[in-house]
């Protein structure tokens, strides 16, 4: 066995149909998109081509949808443009608290250094917000509501249409961020009924460095970057041609196997599952094993640290991450698993096997074999493990 990748939730490597498709936008058709001449003229229109084709796979209106670099300055024009243009009458947000750090931390930056209220909407033991609560929240002067569609360490899929039918019910405005979800389940921008919605390119097999915000009909957001009047000067700067050309083939690509790809990840994920709780004792499942994306599979060991799995596996060639980062040394439990309740001990041991186009029952059967022994060692040295 060569080498098994399943940390697709991270990154995907771009699909060769959709290198093709980018390569002419790289090469002879390099245009500046804003120029007058043919070359230009030839990058607009494939531009404008995209972003027809995307607006209809994800059903918003071309008009609505915004390129950017990714997911992180999606999220971050959504968050900071909406308090920006609302900041004279509202001054106050809500964000899931097992949201992206591209959510969170913009959110709280507005609070430390801007003076905008800020809540967390909690999560529950499967990662799940509540309406109930979102409602106990929202007050007169909250200006948006940010809560992802699924989660990047759980895979847990929300309820958006609900959650955003309640803010629009006290007038405030709806951020979801999809960039987990799109292309592997069904994201329908007017069935969400969402005001904004953040997308990226490389989690479901496109270039890195491109996505796109869907800024609702209507909904004002403060600029954040200024200069040309590129992307109607919400997002100043020349545009990245061949990225959203490739963009658009992913997701035509995406759109076409979703429903194989989700069936044959549900199953993959159940046997890897059902395998590992069989063979290794005190291990725990995290998020919900009904609503989630498959490919993301969350485990928990107990008595050892995530890190520390991660790096044995890597010396078999087995890619995977934890949910927590390690900063200088110290390992610090995953938010979104302390926000879903998790002691710090389970939060600590998790790790995040995310699975894609590549994986395969025999791959996971390697990592099957691989697993238990590394667990049982790192257990015998693990000073918390009570057997
Ligand atoms: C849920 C979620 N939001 C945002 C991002 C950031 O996206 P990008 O890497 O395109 O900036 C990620 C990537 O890890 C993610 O998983």
């Amino acid at each position: 066995m060569e080498s098994v990748y399943l940390d697709y939730n991270a990154t995907t490597p771009i699909d060769p149909e959709v290198v093709q498709a980018m390569l002419p936008y790289l090469t002879e058709g390099f245009g500046n998109a804003s120029s007058v001449h043919q070359y230009g003229r030839d990058a607009k229109v494939a531009l404008e081509n995209s972003r027809e084709q995307i607006a209809s796979i994800i059903n918003c209106e071309p008009s609505e949808l915004y390129f950017t670099s990714g997911g992180t300055e999606s999220d971050n024009i959504a968050v900071i443009g909406t308090a920006y243009q609302l900041r004279k009458k509202k001054k106050h947000l809500i964000v899931g608290a097992a949201e992206h750090h591209a959510v969170l931390h913009p959110a709280e930056h507005l609070h430390k250094k801007e003076g905008f209220g800020l809540d967390l909407l909690p999560v529950d033991a499967e990662g799940f917000a509540s309406p109930r609560q979102l409602a106990e929240l929202l007050r007169d002067d909250s200006a948006l509501v940010s809560v992802m569609h699924a989660n990047n360490e759980t895979g847990t899929i929300e309820d958006i249409k609900t959650l955003a039918d309640i803010a629009h019910q006290n007038g405030v405005l709806f951020h979801t961020d999809a960039v987990q979800s799109t292309g592997k389940i069904n994201v329908d921008v007017k069935d969400l009924g969402v005001d904004l919605l953040s997308l990226t390119g490389h989690k479901i097999y496109g270039p890195k460095g491109v996505g796109a915000l869907v800024v609702r009909q209507g909904v004002k957001i403060a600029p954040l970057f200024f200069g040309g009047s590129h992307e109607r000067k919400r997002r100043p700067g020349t545009e990245n041609v061949a990225g959203v050309v490739g963009l658009a083939k992913t997701l035509e690509i995406a759109e076409k196997r979703r429903e194989a790809d989700f069936t044959k990840l549900s199953e993959l994920a159940d046997y890897f599952i059902d395998s590992v709780s069989r063979r290794i004792p005190d291990v725990y499942f995290n998020g919900s094993r009904q609503r989630r994306i498959p490919q993301t599979v969350n485990l928990s060991f107990e008595g050892i640290e995530g890190e520390s799995i991660v790096l044995s596996l890597d010396m078999k060639n087995i890619a995977v991450s934890s949910g927590s980062a390690c900063t200088s040394g110290v390992t610090e439990p995953s938010h979104v698993l302390m926000a879903m309740g998790k002691p710090a001990v389970v939060s600590q041991g998790a790790v995040r096997f995310s699975m894609g186009r590549s994986t395969t029952k025999e791959k996971l059967d390697y990592v099957l074999a691989e697993l238990p022994p590394i667990i049982e060692r790192l257990r015998d040295m693990s000073p918390v493990y009570d057997r």
